[in-house]
Order: structure tokens, then C-alpha cells, then sequence
């Protein structure tokens, strides 16, 4: 059953700027609570048949992860002094079409797993079928979110973002990527394949979180460029430190369970280059991802810290 008790005080008191660890992982904080405030408001849980549905979506997505796409979505809207409370819904679509992801990536037809975010996954804790609807449920509440006029008043906004999100997330972007994914279990994949599948499974969601802060910006499309290419390397970044995580990592920490690449025998940056280089390549796509924004000043420095957290992370 949901807890129905205020679970949210904080409000905003400060810029979107962090100079130092300190300042992200406050700012990481933040945000977590804003965006879980903001799925508490959603997804209130009726007293009616549809009950369990609620509380399957409420159990995926309120209380767990690093929340770094809604950070992204949020320190990118920053920079152009979006107003928050756009910035916030806008977030929250992102991670909802996330935390989608995981509830069906987590799946017994997928990667069968028992364990998300340091929780049973969502089908042990409310069955596979409910589990596939409440991912249904959290798809359909991102583009609920981004196509409401409280996220934002102008309809070419709206729109933009819309697409920008159905883009990432169809056959060009993460759903394409999961299937290449599929494919990997039975395929020997080179380098330049299996970057294409991170790319498609992980970057492109990244990718888009930066865009929709611009969007919200209102950055005309030639002055996204440099935040295209710090997303884009960002995005490479993010997943070779998940696959040395998943072989070097904590599963205590990171909250799910660890070692899958190698049993499913997937070809992963880790296996094609070895652990030594694939934490060098991690460090020159971090410095790369900082130096797209060299045209930005000190209102840009939690894009950068993110940057470095993003590789030096351990969940
Ligand atoms: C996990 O994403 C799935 C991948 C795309 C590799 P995150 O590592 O961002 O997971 P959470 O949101 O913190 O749980
Ligand atoms: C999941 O990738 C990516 C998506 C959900 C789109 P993984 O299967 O590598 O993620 P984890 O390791 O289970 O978090
Ligand atoms: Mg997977
Ligand atoms: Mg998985
Ligand atoms: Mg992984």
C-alpha cells in the first residue's frame, strides 16, 4: 500500500551550479525529491480496480536511481534560466519513460532480473503482467506530460519535445537498441556495432534529455550543437561505466544484480577493449563531453561535474 504521508519539504533556494562534488550531489538530491514529488502527485492511487496498476508504477518510480536524466533535462534548462516548474514536469516525463524501460528491461522474456534500485523489480513484486502494464502506464505518462500546456504554454514547444522524446525512445533510438541488445546474446558484434547499440539503448535517451532543456530554452537548432556533442559523448561515456560496473562493481551499491553481460555473452566495450583502456576511452569522452562547452561559463559547471560523476560513479 502507497504511504500517504508528505514525503517532500524541500524547495528551491539555489542556482543551478555546482563547482565541486558537494554541490552535485546536493543538487542530485534535489532533484530526486522534486521528481518523486512530482510522481507522488501523479499517481495518486484510486480506490478502485485499477489499484495495483497504481501502486506497481508508484513501487517503479517514486524512491530510487540516480535520477540523472531529470538532473540533465534540469541543469541543461538551467542554463537558459527556463522557469523550474516547466523544467520539473518535463524531467519527470523522462525518467517516467525510464523507469519504463527498466520495468520491461527487467522482465522474464528479457533480462529476467529480481532486483532494481535495491528493490524486488516490478514483476516479483506485483507479477509479469501487471509489471507490463505499469510500464504501458509510464510510457503514456511521459508524452502525457510533455504534451500538457502546464509544461509548457507554446504549443511548438510542446510538439518539439514530444517528438524529441518519441524519437529517443522508438526504433531509432532506445527500443532499437534493446533489440540489438537481443541480438548481441547470439552474435559476435564488433566495436563500431556495439557502439551503435549503446548509442541507440542508452545514448540516445541521454541525448534527448539535453535537447529537451534546450527545446524548453528555446535554443534555435544551430545553437545546440555544442550541447549535442557533449550529450552525445556523455552518453558513451555512461554506458561504458555501466559494463565496468557490471563487472567490477558492487551489486549492494548498484542495486541490481551484476556479472550479466559476460553469462549472456554479449560483446560490451569492456570485453572488446579490455578494462584499462575502456576506463581511459570513459576519462577522454568525460573531458571531450566538457569541452563542447567551452563556450559556457560557470553556469555550465554541473553539465561538467556530471560529466565526471558520470564515469567515476559506483551504481
Ligand atoms: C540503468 O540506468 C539502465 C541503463 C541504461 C544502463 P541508470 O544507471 O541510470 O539507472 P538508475 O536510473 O540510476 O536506476
Ligand atoms: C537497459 O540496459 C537499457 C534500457 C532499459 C533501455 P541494461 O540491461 O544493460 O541495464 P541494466 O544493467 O539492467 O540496468
Ligand atoms: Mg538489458
Ligand atoms: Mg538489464
Ligand atoms: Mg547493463
Amino acid at each position: 500500500m502507497a504511504s500517504r504521508k508528505p514525503l517532500f519539504l524541500l524547495t528551491r533556494t539555489e542556482p543551478l551550479a555546482a563547482n565541486n562534488n558537494s554541490d552535485l550531489f546536493r543538487e542530485m538530491g534535489r532533484v530526486a525529491t522534486l521528481v518523486d514529488r512530482q510522481f507522488d502527485t501523479l499517481l495518486q492511487v484510486p480506490n478502485d480496480a485499477r489499484r495495483e496498476l497504481y501502486e506497481a508504477m508508484r513501487h517503479a518510480a517514486i524512491g530510487g536511481g540516480k535520477r540523472l536524466r531529470p538532473l540533465l533535462v534540469m541543469a541543461t534548462a538551467g542554463l537558459f534560466n527556463v522557469d523550474e516548474s516547466c523544467a520539473v514536469r518535463a524531467a519527470t516525463a523522462v525518467e517516467a519513460l525510464h523507469v519504463y524501460s527498466l520495468i520491461h528491461d527487467d522482465l522474464p522474456c528479457m533480462d529476467d532480473d529480481d532486483l532494481r534500485r535495491g528493490k524486488p523489480t516490478t514483476h516479483i513484486a506485483f507479477g509479469e503482467a501487471t509489471a507490463v502494464l505499469a510500464g504501458d502506464a509510464l510510457h503514456a505518462l511521459a508524452f502525457g506530460l510533455l504534451s500538457d500546456d502546464r509544461t509548457h504554454h507554446d504549443p511548438f514547444v510542446r510538439a518539439e519535445m514530444t517528438a524529441c522524446l518519441a524519437q529517443a525512445a522508438g526504433p531509432a533510438g532506445m527500443a532499437g537498441g534493446q533489440m540489438m541488445d537481443l541480438v548481441a546474446a547470439n552474435s559476435t558484434f564488433d566495436l563500431q556495432t556495439v557502439t551503435r547499440l549503446q548509442q541507440l539503448k542508452t545514448g540516445a535517451l541521454i541525448a534527448a534529455c539535453v535537447e529537451i532543456g534546450a527545446i524548453l530554452g528555446r535554443v534555435p537548432d544551430e545553437g545546440r550543437v555544442s550541447l549535442r556533442g557533449y550529450a552525445h559523448d556523455l552518453g558513451l561515456a555512461f554506458q561504458i561505466a555501466d559494463d565496468i560496473l557490471d563487472v567490477e562493481g558492487d551489486e549492494q551499491k548498484a542495486g541490481k544484480a551484476l556479472q550479466k553481460d559476460a553469462v549472456a555473452g554479449k560483446e560490451t566495450f569492456l570485453s572488446l577493449m579490455g578494462l584499462d583502456r575502456a576506463r581511459e576511452q570513459a576519462q577522454m569522452l568525460a573531458n571531450q563531453a566538457k569541452s563542447h562547452l567551452s563556450g559556457y561559463g560557470s553556469e555550465a559547471d554541473l553539465l561538467r561535474a556530471i560529466a565526471e560523476y558520470t564515469i567515476a560513479r559506483d551504481r
